[in-house]
């Protein structure tokens, strides 16, 4: 089981690193690394329940991010301009974290993981950020750019991750 789980956590990588534009799961067709929303769950949908909601670590993960991520991820994780495309070196640029892109297709602990070891090791190109900063302050910053998630994308992102977390349980 270990065996299959460290071959999941490479599939993951492997995915992030190619911008995740084959269809995986969320179910939309994600073509050419669009990442737009997806179908809606029906109109008046009650607000979904978020994991991270304090608004103090809210605050101090919008810090943390500004000093840390908003250089390459842009000051209101948007992401390059040119994030769909492969650069010229065969890299891909920082893709945006607002909601717009497809981190919203990663369960909470391939977030953590990616963040915390980078993407070097992988042909990427985003340093591993274990040794500067904590769990907490890594999960502080990813409650700032899930805040920016509309409800929709977080449902669907909610979704993701409790399939994932069954799937590390068994
Ligand atoms: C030097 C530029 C750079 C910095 C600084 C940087 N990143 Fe990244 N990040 C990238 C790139 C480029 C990618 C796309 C993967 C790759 O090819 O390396 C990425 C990918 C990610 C992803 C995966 C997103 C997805 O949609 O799959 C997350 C999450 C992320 N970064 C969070 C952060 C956070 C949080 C910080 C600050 C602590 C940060 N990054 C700092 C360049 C950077």
């Amino acid at each position: 089981m270990a065996n299959a789980r460290a071959k999941l956590m490479v599939l993951g990588a492997a995915l992030l690193l190619a911008g995740c534009s084959g269809g995986e799961e969320g179910g939309s067709k994600m073509g050419g690394g669009s990442g737009g929303p997806p179908a809606s769950g029906g109109e008046g949908a009650a607000p979904v329940a978020r994991i991270f909601s304090d608004p103090e670590m809210i605050a101090r993960g919008r810090q943390l991010y500004r000093a840390n991520c908003a250089r390459c991820h842009g000051e209101n994780a948007q992401g390059a301009f040119n994030w769909r495309r492969r650069g010229p070196d065969g890299k891909w640029p920082p893709p945006p974290l607002d909601g717009s892109g497809h981190t919203w297709h990663h369960p909470l602990a391939a977030l953590r993981h990616t963040i915390r070891n980078g993407t070097l090791t992988m042909g990427g190109s985003m340093p591993a950020w274990k040794d500067k900063l904590g769990d907490e302050e890594i999960d502080a910053i990813i409650a700032w750019f899930q805040s920016l998630w509309p409800d929709e994308i977080y449902r669907q992102w909610l979704a993701i991750d409790e399939r994932a977390r069954r799937r590390n349980a068994r």
